[in-house]
C-alpha cells in the first residue's frame, strides 16, 4: 500500500471507528460466512497461534473467537483505534499495513474479513499467507469483487478500492501451495431512500464515497441526478456488494 493511501485509508477509517460496528451489516455476515465456510469445510476447534489482517471493529475477530480456541491470537489493523478490539477479546495488537509490516511467528490460522480491497496487490498479500502458514495451517479470506459499487464507478466516484478481485484471482494466488476448501462471490444489493442517504451509510461504514473531493451544491446535485436517473425505482436506489472469500489449508 503507498503510504499515502494508507494514510488516507486510517483516517477515514478512524473517523468512522464508533458509527462502523453497527452500520456495516454486510461486512458482519461476511465474517460470518466465512466463519461457516471454515467449520463446514473442517477447521479444526484449536489453533496454536491465529493472525488477522484489518481487524477493525472485530466482526470477524468475535465469531473467530467465539467458535474457535487460540493458544495466541494476533489482531493487526492500519487504525491505532482497533486496538480496543484486541482489549475486548484479551488477543495481542500489531498496528500498521498488513503489506509492508513484518508478520511475526508461525500462524497456523491467517484471516482476514473485507480488508484485502485496500491492498495495493492482495494477490502478493495471499501468496505472502501461504508462505508464512505452518504446514495444516489455514487462510480464511474476503474481499470484493470488481462489481463492488458498481453504482459509485457509474457516476464517477472515485472511492473504489484499488484491490478489487475475483475469487478466481484469490485462488489463483494460492494454488501453488494451499489446497483449496471453498471459495467464491455473491452479488447483494442493498436499498437506500436516497444518494444522500447511500453517502451517509459510505461514511458510517469508513468508505468516503467522493475520496479525494470535497462536495459542492452542483457536484451534489449532480451526483444525486445521475445516480436517481441510473439507479432509482420505487423502492429507492440500489448499493451493490459483491463480496469475495476463499478459504484454504496449507499442504502437510
Ligand atoms: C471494512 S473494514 C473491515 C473490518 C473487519 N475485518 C470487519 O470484518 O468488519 C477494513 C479494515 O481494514 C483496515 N485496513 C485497511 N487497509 C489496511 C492495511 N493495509 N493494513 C491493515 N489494516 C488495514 C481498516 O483500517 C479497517 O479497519
Amino acid at each position: 500500500m503507498n503510504a499515502q493511501l494508507a494514510e488516507r485509508v486510517q483516517r477515514s477509517f478512524s473517523r468512522s471507528f464508533r458509527s462502523y460496528h453497527d452500520s456495516a451489516s454486510q461486512q458482519s455476515q461476511i465474517a460470518n460466512h466465512l466463519v461457516h465456510e471454515m467449520r463446514t469445510g473442517g477447521a479444526p476447534q484449536h489453533f496454536a497461534f491465529g493472525l488477522e489482517f484489518g481487524c477493525g471493529t472485530g466482526h470477524l475477530t468475535q465469531r473467530l473467537c467465539e467458535t474457535f480456541e487460540f493458544r495466541s491470537l494476533m489482531i493487526n489493523d492500519l487504525s491505532p483505534e482497533a486496538e480496543q478490539t484486541a482489549y475486548a477479546v484479551g488477543a495481542d495488537f500489531l498496528c500498521g499495513d498488513a503489506e509492508t509490516l513484518n508478520w511475526p511467528g508461525q500462524p497456523n490460522l491467517i484471516a482476514s474479513a473485507s480488508m484485502i480491497q485496500w491492498l495495493r496487490d492482495p494477490a502478493a498479500f495471499l501468496r505472502k499467507a501461504a508462505t508464512a502458514l505452518t504446514p495444516g495451517g489455514w487462510l480464511a479470506v474476503s474481499g470484493f469483487g470488481p462489481e463492488q459499487y458498481r453504482e459509485l464507478v457509474k457516476v464517477g466516484s472515485t472511492a473504489k478500492a484499488p484491490g478489487l478481485c475475483r475469487s478466481e484471482d484469490l485462488a489463483a494466488a494460492v494454488r501453488d501451495e494451499l489446497e483449496i476448501i471453498s471459495t467464491g462471490d455473491t452479488i447483494r444489493e442493498m436499498h437506500f431512500a436516497s444518494p444522500r442517504k447511500v453517502l451517509e451509510h459510505l461514511r458510517r461504514t469508513g468508505v468516503n464515497g467522493r475520496a479525494q473531493k470535497g462536495w459542492t451544491k452542483t457536484s451534489l446535485n449532480q451526483f444525486t441526478d445521475q445516480y436517481v436517473r441510473y439507479f432509482g425505482s420505487e423502492t429507492g436506489v440500489s448499493l451493490t456488494y459483491q463480496p469475495t472469500w476463499i478459504v484454504a489449508r496449507k499442504r502437510d
